[in-house]
């Protein structure tokens, strides 16, 4: 097997530790830098003692100089939002693979940019050029690609749970609404003060209630599964959990649609996904964050409200492996040619 020579920007971050855990036990990857400004210059268990052992690299200041004297093919990053675009632009234009966790390619419009991120997007050339690294929806355009857009976990949640009634046509697509139930490690591991865990702890409140930015990509991925517009309100609740996403996603079925064709649009769409599993009946009739923590698995389904024709899809992840490091793996190892599995066969933990 091919040795990847891999970057970690960001890693002293909680998707950056994340990418170093599941990185760490892949048998086609040596991270080969790793980089932190508050722990530049200490090894990477300063910043993450649950990985001491595993590495014996020194973080190391951002600097583009110090990622390329590491010489790596591949570069992860997970920087906040904009922090690595002049980064990541130069390393790609360098010729090296850039899977990017950040928002900060996901889109493909400068004017979705500008509408949704408030920037100008200074290279609407690579918009062009990323794929948004969602495998269940980009499989082939992810084989070889150079430029990744990890998507978002909200988004990803939001999207898993209804691309199936969306790709087969079976609801009224004109608003689809996305009730989304957010941990606390969405908020990264720099607190603020309303989103530090003590504060969140004991209390269920909604965040971001008109016009979170995961919507966007939601409406984007959504729209090129319908082949036509698709809009998405998105409205995420910060629930006092340390790790997990659950949408639930609300739709009205198109007319005459029943609970088998339901059924059978979901097992089709996840049919053969090697990290989807639909979850319908016994013994757990829905999805469950706790069945999926620590993993790369989603775990989708759906509810039907006859009465009403109403249909609810459902997704829950791990907004820091399926929504984040361990989407971010799969992609790379489709883009590189290696199985796409690789790495990421941990079952979830339990309890
Ligand atoms: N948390 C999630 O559930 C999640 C899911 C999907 C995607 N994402 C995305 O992944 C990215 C990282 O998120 P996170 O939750 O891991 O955040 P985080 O825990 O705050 O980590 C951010 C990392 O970036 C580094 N950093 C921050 N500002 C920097 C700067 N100006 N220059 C250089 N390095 C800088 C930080 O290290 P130093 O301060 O030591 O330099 C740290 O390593 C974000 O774009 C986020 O939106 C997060």
């Amino acid at each position: 097997m091919k040795s990847y020579r891999v970057a970690v920007l960001g890693a002293s971050g909680y998707t950056g530790g994340e990418l170093l855990r599941i990185l760490a036990v892949h048998p086609g990857v040596e991270v080969v830098y790793a980089s932190s400004r508050e722990y530049a210059g200490l090894p990477v268990y300063y910043a993450h003692p649950h990985l001491r052992g595993f590495y014996r690299l020194k973080l190391s200041r951002l600097t583009l100089d110090s990622v390329l004297r590491g010489e790596p093919d591949t570069v992860f990053a997970a920087l906040p939002h904009g922090v690595g675009l002049e980064f990541t632009a130069r390393l790609y234009e360098a010729g090296i693979r850039v899977v990017d966790l950040s928002a900060d390619y996901r889109l493909k419009t400068p004017e979705s940019y500008k509408q949704w991120y408030g920037f100008e997007h200074p290279y609407p050339d690579l918009l062009a050029k990323a794929v948004y690294g969602l495998p269940e929806l980009h499989r082939e355009e992810l084989r070889g690609a150079r430029l990744i857009a990890a998507p978002g976990c909200n988004a990803t949640a939001v999207i898993l749970s209804v691309a199936p009634l969306v790709a087969k046509r079976l609801i009224d697509d004109k608003l689809i609404i996305a009730d989304v139930k957010a941990s606390s490690s969405e908020a990264g591991s720099k607190p603020s003060r309303w989103s530090h865990h003590p504060e969140r702890e004991g209390d269920i409140r909604p965040y971001s209630a008109s016009g979170h930015r995961h919507a966007a990509e939601a409406e984007q991925e959504l729209a090129r599964l319908a082949r036509g517009e698709v809009r998405v309100s998105l409205v995420p609740h910060a629930v006092p959990a340390i790790r997990g996403v659950l949408a639930s996603t609300h739709t009205i079925l198109a007319g005459g649609v029943e609970e088998a064709d339901v059924a059978r649009a979901y097992a089709e769409f996840y049919r053969g996904e090697p990290f989807v599993r639909v979850v319908h009946g016994k013994p757990v009739p829905w999805p469950s964050t706790r069945n999926v923590l620590g993993s790369n698995i989603a775990e989708v389904g759906y509810a039907l409200e006859a009465r009403l024709g109403r249909a609810t899809g459902f997704a829950a992840i791990d907004n820091l492996v399926r929504g984040a490091a361990g989407q971010a793996v799969q992609a790379f190892n489709i883009s590189a040619g290696f199985p796409e599995t690789t790495g990421l066969l941990l079952p979830p933990l339990h309890p």
